[in-house]
């Protein structure tokens, strides 16, 4: 034997007492004392090697291997401080915490590897809108590990379109897979709960359907190309202020109907590998210490069978962690190691349990690239995803406003382009949400690729005022803080020019966010004076040229339109469109391409409109430690259809530059028995090729249960219809669709009576309608209890 490597007594737990085991190592195999050789993950069944893994590598199997935030240095353990950056809280006393041993520089983090029984150590990274990596290692510029900004997820989620998103994670996952990385921390779906969220640009909608739908279609992409995806935060994770902390009291209905649906659909239609538990406590109890939510729902079940894995140091005991079901504790320090340890020894957490946390790590490490030993080339084909990109930002985006047909600008050559963002465009928020991208096409460059002469005086004016808005800014205060936004320039002076020589006025807002912070309602989700100054100054001038004035919205999340949209003509909801930013507005701007997509959550007139504004827990600094959904399942256009409260636009709004009519709905049957079939014709009444997002809507009896006004079930988009083309869509319609959660029941029920189903073109605008009748309740499923507020909720009812 060559290489003999002896390695020390290793204490193996088995029935009560310690084995000592002495092992052999050689680079050829692995050996046993008995020379029998040792299992090997993949060859020997899982059974073998749970069985030859010691406690110790078992205890390292379930803790990942640390973690080192950019920007920082650990305090020396001496001193005992805990580093504590926006919520990530660094034990003094664990040095390794700091120090990740690299496959892949910039990653979010590893596993350890147990390389005696053939387990390999295995790669995960941020973040949901492209591979979040170091795009220089070692400061040598000679070689690149760029990665591609896909639009972020509300704009992929406004498309509606589910083959689309599927081709985005084809070809997202590729660059995963070529980067030599096993698994993507992506991608996010929690519930925009409330505007200020300061991640929702991360999450995909208001609606758990949508957003189910469309991770679902993300999931298969990415996992097609042999990797995996953990997807995230399970669950109400819908604020950012003290969100290590922060108590969400919710209703189990709530819960299930709304905050995990659309992880229940993820998980039955895509098999995600992982899910990532979020930070926050749910009903008093942190979401990663909860075997109801990780074992009996999403396992039992859901029937999922990989591996969950906390949020990065997330929760606070690691024992409670495995005996939930929460899997692997992420980034991982030896401290939770020896607590395992101590916890198994002490007959505090079962052997069987931490077997079974280990065994679904095992199972999804055999898939891992790293297992397979895949030959990762670090050259993804950025040039191809580039035009992935491109075109899923192109769906995405929002005609909100089209006055006397002010867009698209084809007939115009010379453009006065304002606002910041114009110049310095936003292409994804921050934090593990933002992307190392190569490049990002400005509107001023988008327009100018497609034929266009911007205003070279206002090119130079917003260069000059931006270089020097970003040296005399305030540097920000910690590693999630944003950089503040650059006020806009007045540009009064520059008007008259402006106006005379230009054929059209083209004004950016831009908006950004990440995580770590809720967004504010000053000067973000209401305009700034100075925003407000350059409409209305930028308004009157070209109105009394009779020349038109666009917005466009570069924003994340949603913001206050109502107010100020009567001053122009067109808006744009381009959201934050990833790298090809500019050539994709512009591709809509200009007429290339029609706008298709629909907003897939509710802009409200006012703040004060939104259900959970009494209830949103304010900013960082406070440390709520409490939140209430007393809205229940009053949320989004839930709220605003059934309480009379009409948005400025509403959910599954969106216009395009032609016409659509609704036609010849049919119903399978009148008397549902368990399934149903909806079909429609929908027909291009315009005058250029489109394409139409249908919606399909159920308003239930709501006899014994209180029930929203309607809620969406179905929805698809059409494909490319010429002038006077038609397409006829169906819609299956299952007992399930029906159903509400009965939480004293623990079932999913449809009661009996008329239920009327709409087909709308948005939440509100129905187009066509039929009812049909349920003679018996059924009900869909049962489920066992669980998630109980342990807290008073009121809870709003209708
Ligand atoms: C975020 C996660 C992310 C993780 C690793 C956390 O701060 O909440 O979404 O995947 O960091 O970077």
């Amino acid at each position: 034997m060559k290489n003999l490597k002896s390695c020390s007594a290793i204490g193996r737990y088995a029935g009560g007492f310690y084995l000592i085991a002495q092992v052999f190592l050689t680079t050829g195999g692995a050996f046993a004392q008995t020379g029998k050789p040792l299992p090997q993950l993949g060859k020997s069944p899982i059974k073998e090697v749970l069985a030859a893994l010691t406690l110790q590598e078992k205890a390292k199997l379930v803790v990942g291997m640390g973690f080192k935030m950019p920007g920082t240095t650990a305090p020396p353990p001496s001193t005992g401080a805990t580093l504590d950056i926006g919520g990530f809280k660094m034990p003094p006393s664990d040095p390794d915490a700091y120090r990740i041993p690299e496959k892949v520089s910039g990653a979010a983090g590893r596993l350890h590897g147990v390389p005696r029984l053939g387990i390999p150590s295995i790669t995960v990274c941020d973040g949901p809108a492209g591979v979040r990596i170091d795009p220089i290692r070692n400061n040598d510029n000679s070689k690149t590990y760029y990665a591609t900004a896909f639009p972020v997820a509300t704009l992929l989620a406004s498309s509606w379109d589910t083959e689309l998103v599927k081709n985005v994670g084809v070809a997202f996952g590729s660059e995963v897979r070529d980067y030599g990385v096993d698994i993507l921390l992506a991608p996010a779906l929690n519930i925009h709960r409330n505007p200020l969220g300061g991640r929702n640009f991360e999450y995909y909608s208001e609606d758990p359907l949508l957003a189910g739908k469309i991770t679902a279609a993300m999931v298969k992409g990415i996992q097609s190309n042999g990797v995996g995806t953990s997807i995230k935060h399970y669950a109400a994770n819908n604020q950012e202020s003290n969100r290590t902390g922060v108590d969400v009291v919710v209703s189990e209905r709530a819960m299930r109907e709304i905050y995990l649906k659309g992880f229940e659909i993820a998980v039955k239609e895509a098999k995600p590998w992982t899910v990532m538990s979020s930070y926050n406590k749910l009903n008093g109890t942190y979401t990663s210490q909860r075997a109801d939510l990780i074992t009996n729902i999403l396992r039992n079940e859901w029937g999922y069978k990989g591996f969950v894995m906390t949020d990065w140091f997330g929760g606070e005991d690691p024992v409670a962690q495995m005996a939930a079901g929460n899997d692997l504790i992420m980034p991982g320090s030896p401290t939770q190691s020896d607590l395992i340890i101590a916890a198994v020894k002490s007959g505090k957490l079962s052997l069987a349990q931490l077997n079974k946390n280990v065994s679904h790590i095992l199972n999804v490490i055999l898939q891992s690239p790293s297992f397979r030993k895949y030959p990762y080339n670090n050259a993804p084909n950025l040039k191809h995803d580039a035009q992935v990109s491109r075109l899923a930002a192109e769906q995405g985006m929002i005609l909100l406003k089209n006055e006397d047909k002010a867009l698209p600008i084809s007939g115009a050559k010379r453009v006065a382009l304002f606002g910041n963002t114009s110049y310095d465009i936003i292409a994804g928020g921050t934090g593990s949400g933002d992307v190392n991208k190569a490049y990002t096409i400005s509107l001023l460059q988008g327009l100018t690729n497609a034929g266009y002469t911007a205003d070279a005086g206002l090119i130079s004016s917003y260069t000059d005022h931006i270089k020097a808005g970003k040296v005399n800014r305030p540097k920000p205060a910690n590693i999630f803080a944003l950089p503040a936004p650059i006020p806009e320039m007045a540009v009064a002076d520059k008007l008259e020019a402006a106006t005379n020589n230009n054929d059209v006025a083209i004004i950016t807002i831009g908006r950004n966010a990440g995580e770590g912070n809720d967004r504010g309602l000053e000067n973000d989700y209401y305009l700034s004076q100075s925003e407000k100054d350059m409409i209305s100054g930028v308004a009157t001038s070209f109105h009394a040229r009779h020349k038109k004035v666009i917005v466009v919205l570069n924003i994340g999340g949603v913001i206050e339109i109502a107010s100020w949209r009567n001053h122009v003509d067109g808006i744009l909801l381009a959201w934050q469109p990833g790298l090809e930013a500019g050539n994709a507005i512009a591709d809509i701007l200009s007429g290339k391409v029609n706008p298709s997509g629909k907003l897939a959550t509710t802009f409200p007139v006012d703040y004060r409109d939104v259900p959970s504004a009494k209830n949103f827990p304010g900013t960082p600094a406070q440390k709520p430690t409490t939140v209430s959904y007393e809205e229940g399942i009053y949320v989004g256009y839930r709220y605003y259809d059934t309480f009379g409260v009409k948005p400025a636009y509403a959910f599954g709004y969106g216009l395009s530059y032609t016409g659509f009519t609704y036609s010849k709905l049919k119903l399978s049957t009148q008397q549902f028995a368990g399934k149903l079939t909806a079909s429609v014709t929908i027909t291009n009444s315009g005058k250029i090729a489109g394409r139409e997002v249908v919606e399909l809507y159920l308003a239930a009896p709501g006899k014994t249960m209180d029930k929203p006004v309607k809620e969406l079930k179905a929805f698809a988009k059409t494909s490319l219809l010429q002038p006077g083309q038609s397409q006829t869509l169906s819609f299956d319609i299952t007992t399930a669709q029906l159903a509400s959660y009965d939480t004293a029941k623990s079932s999913w029920v449809a009661e009996t009576g008329t239920y009327k189903l709409m087909l709308a073109s948005s939440s509100d605008d129905v187009k066509q309608s039929a009812t049909f009748k349920l003679a018996k309740q059924l009900i869909a499923e049962k489920d066992g209890k669980a998630l109980s507020p342990v807290a008073a909720l009121n809870e709003l009812k209708k």
